[in-house]
């Protein structure tokens, strides 16, 4: 019979001292950050990242980013700092940012998947941090916790402890309760391992604050960019039918429900433009026309309307401007392969 199961502390001097304790002895973590919640290991144990990829049923060549508690301690994790990730560091860190440089060759390469650089992120999240400073303290080695969300691979990113309980139920985890994840979507992921600064991965910080930052445009994605998992095409997906559309679109669609003559599934819609005419089995959601509004929101939103069981969910499609970046990028995920044609 199985015994094991995640237990949720609030996030506490004792609960953050034993987290580090369990971090120290090889085990794994839920780690509240800002941006989402992370499965949390000693980054330089072998059996302890092993876990991670074994309780997600992640991809052995998908690399983890390391959370540091500072840029000064994320330099021990690089071969070569550039400018560029000092100027960035200084701007965003700690916080929603994580940068790709050249791994210093300590760095395990189940860590990088087998790769010449690393990711490196010094979360903002105040139990994130002391968790770091908890587990760093009295180690002579460089001391890093490779995070990847904490999630099944392939499902949405968790923003508070109780996800990450219902995404590991029988693992027997220790999940530090932080609250809800501020942010709401994952880290922007930065390249600067090459001649020409890259997002890899939108998120909070704009390529417009990068560009601002660095003084100069961003190099375009050439395709050859190293593996990100987040990038699949269909990464975040939900288990409901998802799909979006654009407004004048979703309003036809809208009314041709209405119109319809025979018995209807029941169907959530989510808008940020405008209110849909109540009508027999549409659950109407509105969110406010705002990208932080949707990051906050999103994630959170799936899940809980994923155990609805509705037989479409259908999200008014955000406006293309960079501020909805992040948002259009993982909604284009989590609708990936469904079509309006399936309606
Ligand atoms: O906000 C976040 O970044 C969260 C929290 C927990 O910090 N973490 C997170 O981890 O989203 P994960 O593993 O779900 O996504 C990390 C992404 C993956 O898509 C991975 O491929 C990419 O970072 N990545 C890590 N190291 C990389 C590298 N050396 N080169 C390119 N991409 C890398
Ligand atoms: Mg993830």
């Amino acid at each position: 019979r199985r015994t094991d199961t995640p237990r949720i502390e609030p996030a506490d001097d004792v609960s953050v001292h034993r987290a580090a304790e369990r971090l120290r002895a090889g085990e794994l973590i839920g780690l509240p950050t800002e941006t989402v919640y992370g499965l949390a290991a000693d980054a330089s144990n072998t059996d302890a990242v092993a876990k991670i990829f074994a309780a997600k049923g992640r991809p052995a060549d998908h690399p983890l980013i390391v959370h540091v508690a500072s840029a000064e301690a994320a330099k021990a994790w690089a071969a070569s700092w550039p400018a560029t990730a000092d100027a960035l560091a200084a701007a965003f860190w700690p916080g929603p940012m994580t940068l790709i440089v050249q791994r210093a060759p300590h760095v395990l390469d189940m860590v990088t998947g087998g790769q010449d650089t690393v990711g490196l992120r010094v979360p903002s999240h105040p139990v994130a941090q002391a968790v770091l400073q908890a587990f760093a303290a009295q180690r002579s080695t460089p001391a890093g916790l490779a995070a990847p969300s904490a999630n099944q691979f392939g499902q949405v990113s968790p923003t508070t402890a109780q996800h990450v309980a219902e995404e590991f139920p029988d693992q027997s985890l220790l999940v530090l309760d932080g609250g809800a994840s501020e942010v709401g979507v994952e880290s922007t992921i930065i390249d600067v391992s090459g001649a020409a600064p890259r997002v890899l991965r939108p998120g909070r910080v704009r390529a417009s604050d990068v560009e601002r930052v660095l003084g100069r445009p961003l190099g375009q994605d050439t395709g050859d960019a190293p593996r990100v998992s987040g990038a699949l095409a269909s990464h975040y997906a939900p288990r409901t039918q998802t799909l979006m559309l654009a407004t004048s679109r979703l309003r036809m669609q809208l009314r041709a429900f209405r119109n319809a003559k025979a018995a209807q599934p029941t169907r959530c819609v989510i808008t940020h433009s405008f209110d849909p005419e109540p009508m027999e089995r549409l659950r109407c959601i509105r969110l406010a026309a705002d990208a932080e509004t949707w990051e906050y929101e999103l994630y959170a939103l799936l899940r809980e309307l994923d155990q609805e069981r509705y037989g479409t969910l259908i999200v008014e499609a955000p406006p293309e401007t960079p501020e909805w970046d992040a948002v259009n990028d993982r909604l284009r995920r989590a609708t990936h392969g469904s079509s309006p044609d399936d309606l």
